[in-house]
């Protein structure tokens, strides 16, 4: 949009340039259009600019919006039945999701056998954001989305395990890699206990955790077939 001053017609250019009264009148109906483009033109400039910076805002700091991205509280501990791996079923116990945290909580029972013992198990909990509870049991949130091309995974009762339908990639119930393209187990998230509650903050992802060999394996992988 041009803000010059808008073609003048014969007639008005002979009043302008006759001046008086008459042409007074007319110079100021000019200058008034002219700064009336000149705030319509800054008022366009100024809302495009304010849902610029709104917009980079929001990506630049997505815990502002207090959704997915910011420290979210996911639920009561009471509302997460503790289960071995062997017995892990959605939603009832061991394992539940949580859609707003983009999240699958895992609750492991304090009497889960783990493969490591000792610092080695000590230092790969804590590689892999396994939090241990004050009664002995393990919690750990993981991001819902397959490491290979993005899917959301689902946990499969009858696989004991999440198996993403997209490319076969298969997790074990804690994220651990087991089989399919998928480049390194599922990613994690910072979780902790605060009083009752279980907090998830969705802006820390964990995403180093690689392929288990037999020095990093945590949970042996489920006793049954998943291949369908
Ligand atoms: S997106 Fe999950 S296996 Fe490809």
């Amino acid at each position: 949009m041009s803000i010059d001053t808008p073609p003048i017609s014969p007639q008005q250019y002979e009043v302008l340039h006759g001046g008086g009264a008459e042409a007074a009148e007319l110079a100021k109906q000019r200058i008034s259009r002219r700064r009336f483009l000149r705030r319509s033109m800054l008022a366009v400039w100024g809302v495009s600019a304010t849902s610029a910076v709104a917009g980079a805002l929001f990506y630049l700091y997505p815990n502002l919006s207090g959704g997915f991205g910011s420290v979210l509280t996911v639920g009561k501990v009471s509302e997460f039945k503790a289960s071995k791996p062997s017995e892990f079923k959605l939603e009832i116990q061991g394992v539940y999701h949580r859609p707003v945290a983009r999240t699958y909580i895992i609750h492991l029972d304090a009497s889960t056998q783990f493969l490591l013992k000792g610092d080695d198990l000590k230092s790969q909990l804590s590689s892999e954001n396994v939090v241990k509870d004050k009664d002995g049991s393990y919690w750990i949130a993981l991001y819902q989305k397959c490491v290979h091309l993005g899917c959301t995974v689902p946990f499969r009762d009858n696989c004991v395990s999440f198996k993403c339908p997209c490319h076969g990639s298969h997790y074990n119930v804690t994220g651990e890699f087991l089989d399919g393209p998928a480049p390194r187990s599922l990613d994690r998230f910072q979780l902790s206990i605060d009083g009752d509650n279980i907090v998830v903050n969705t802006g820390a992802i964990n995403a180093t955790v690689a392929h288990p060999d037999a020095t990093t394996r945590l949970v042996a992988a489920p006793g049954v077939d998943c291949s369908a």
